[in-house]
């Protein structure tokens, strides 16, 4: 496939989002989310944390004590409203303690929680009617990039959410893709400027084909799998990329901290 490129769109402000995974206990998630430098008032990309469930309610009161523009997602939820779901927490359980974002799909879910696709439209339906925010993970493995399926792959990752998400959820932004290879993800090996744009440009386009045009040029597409504080300018230029989900990288101050500068540099605005 001929590397393609979206047209520029400035409406598009460049996301980074820190998914710490199970890492960081509270007094160390306190001491990495005063060290974070991000002033909103002054820019005008998104800065996102993921620490795990345990934190979010104490990191919740300390970011609106301090007037902080950060913002806090989980990392998981459960679907149903309440009930017999041991180990769970819904939707509402999240939004009661203000935390507005979920990340859904990621591959260690799909993994080691055996979460497939079907259950992951479930999530994702079910999140949006309670008006979070997802930041959906597609991806494929090393053996489909091998065998170059990989565009299909993630394709076929994204179709019931293109085809049967009401519109008015896509129309709202309310969708943030990542698209994270799964060789990329933890390995220190990065997917190539090149690739990554390609696969964001295909999305896109998808988007554009399923959904529509003006709909495609909004919705935001962050690549994640090992990005550090050495290739996240080169990926975050790409035309469209709209930033990172940050995983080992986001443990470390300094790391994330640069990282959030090259979102700084490369956003549209
Ligand atoms: P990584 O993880 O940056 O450590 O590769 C990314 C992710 O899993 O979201």
């Amino acid at each position: 496939m001929k590397l393609g490129m979206s047209k520029q769109n400035n409406m598009r402000n460049k996301i980074v989002a820190g998914n710490w995974k199970m890492n960081l206990g509270i007094s160390d998630s306190i001491e990495l989310v005063q060290k974070i430098i991000f002033d909103k008032h002054k820019d005008s990309q998104r800065v996102i944390i993921a620490p795990p469930l345990t934190n979010l309610y104490r990191l919740g009161q300390l970011l609106d004590l301090n007037n902080s523009k950060i913002e806090l997602a989980a990392q998981n939820f459960y679907f149903p409203k309440a009930g017999p779901f041991t180990g769970e927490v819904s939707a509402e359980m999240l939004l009661e303690i203000g935390v507005n974002i979920v990340i859904i799909g990621h591959s260690e879910r799909r993994t080691y929680f055996f979460e497939d696709d079907q259950v992951l439209f479930r999530k994702a339906q079910s999140a949006l009617a309670h008006g979070l925010e997802i930041i959906y993970c597609i991806g494929e493995t090393l053996a489909e990039r091998k065998a170059e399926t990989h565009l299909d792959k993630v394709k076929s990752q994204l179709d019931d959410l293109m085809i049967k998400i009401d519109k008015k959820h896509w129309a709202s932004n309310s969708i943030i893709l990542a698209y994270e290879p799964v060789w990329a993800i933890g390995t220190g090996v990065t997917a190539s400027k090149q690739q990554a744009q390609e696969m964001h440009y295909f999305i896109r386009k998808l988007l554009k084909e399923t959904i529509g045009s003006k709909i495609s040029q909004n919705i935001s597409i962050l690549y994640g799998g090992s990005i550090k504080s050495s290739n996240a300018l080169e990926i975050f230029e790409q035309p469209d990329v709209d930033g990172g989900l940050v995983g080992g990288a986001s443990l470390d101050a300094s790391s994330f901290n640069s990282i959030i500068e090259s979102a700084r540099k490369t956003d549209k605005r």
